[in-house]
């Protein structure tokens, strides 16, 4: 850092603000969301909050609403926060279709999803908020069909354990026909799908299973906008922390539990109409 740049910038641990761009417009300072950013009158440039580094919760907001490109996080250089171009926004009229048009996929082609296209749902799903920031949000990705169908035998095998000792009669009789359909040599675990998404996270943080779900179903809209089909699988995360053998061929990491998983893969059929939905039950206040 030159004598020149240390003069014109304010230098902290946590951010950087080159006082040459900064409006001291305290947008900023508005939108921390811990309120660590403190700017005293509008003459005065944004500072740090004494002892605020405690309190940051590195979500970028700070770098990313300055409309001047002024401040600039230690952990997160502007380079490393690219701008919005508008153009490439959805209008709420293609997203709302977006949101009404996306099924569950219960039929799937054979066809494996590549690597790459499958690694590109998940970068998308790191952008899904979580509490506090934590982006504690774990994945393991099942990419072969065998493994996938190895999973649905141990949800299968705990079905069937469970159902002598299950006293909900309706349950016993849902359990009972997919019991039923696997030893015919139908799965209504999996679907046959090819792949197998799985989210996990550590269980003693705020709240994993909200993180969980959110990302997941960040992957299940963008996933759908792909061309691909999902469906969550909720069979398997049921069993997924509770059947030892699963327990064992997942391999979670330690105090890791599994919040959900989707099937995945390209849908045999397409949907042409959007199912009528319950009205919304509201209370309004
Ligand atoms: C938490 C959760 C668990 C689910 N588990 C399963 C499942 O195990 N198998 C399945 O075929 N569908 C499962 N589904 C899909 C629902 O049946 C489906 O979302 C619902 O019927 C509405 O259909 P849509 O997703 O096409 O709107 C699950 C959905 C959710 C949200």
């Amino acid at each position: 850092m030159t004598d020149y740049l240390i003069e014109r910038e304010i230098l902290m641990a946590l951010f950087t603000i080159n006082h040459e761009k900064c409006k001291r417009d305290g947008i900023c300072a508005a939108e921390c969301p811990a309120q660590i950013i403190v700017q005293v009158d509008k003459k005065s440039f944004p500072s740090l909050l004494e002892n605020g580094e405690e309190f940051c919760i590195n979500c970028g907001h700070c770098v990313a609403v300055c409309p001047h490109g002024a401040l600039t996080l230690s952990t997160m250089p502007i380079a490393a926060c690219p701008p919005i171009p508008k153009s490439l926004l959805p209008d709420a009229d293609a997203l709302r279709q977006l949101l009404q048009a996306r099924r569950s996929i219960r039929q799937y082609k054979k066809t494996p999803v590549s690597h790459k296209l499958l690694a590109e749902l998940i970068d998308t799903a790191r952008f899904a908020p979580t509490g506090s920031n934590k982006q504690q949000v774990y994945w393991s990705v099942f990419q072969k069909p065998a493994d996938v169908h190895r999973l649905a035998a141990l949800v299968i095998d705990f079905m069937k354990l469970m159902l002598p000792i299950t006293t909900d009669e309706a349950m016993v009789r849902r359990f009972q026909r997919l019991v039923d359909a696997w030893d015919n040599g139908r799965d209504r675990i999996m679907r046959e799908a090819p792949h197998l998404i799985v989210v996990h996270s550590p269980s003693d943080l705020s709240f994993p299973a909200a993180d969980c779900a959110i990302a997941l179903t960040y992957l299940m809209l963008y996933a759908y906008a792909k061309g691909l089909g999902t469906c969550w699988a909720g069979y398997f995360t049921a069993a997924a922390n509770l059947h030892e053998p699963l327990i064992k061929a997942l391999d979670l990491p330690a105090g890791h539990q599994c919040f959900g998983a989707v099937m995945l893969g390209y849908p045999k059929y397409g949907y042409h109409r959007i199912p009528k939905r319950n009205e919304p039950q509201v209370r309004w206040h």
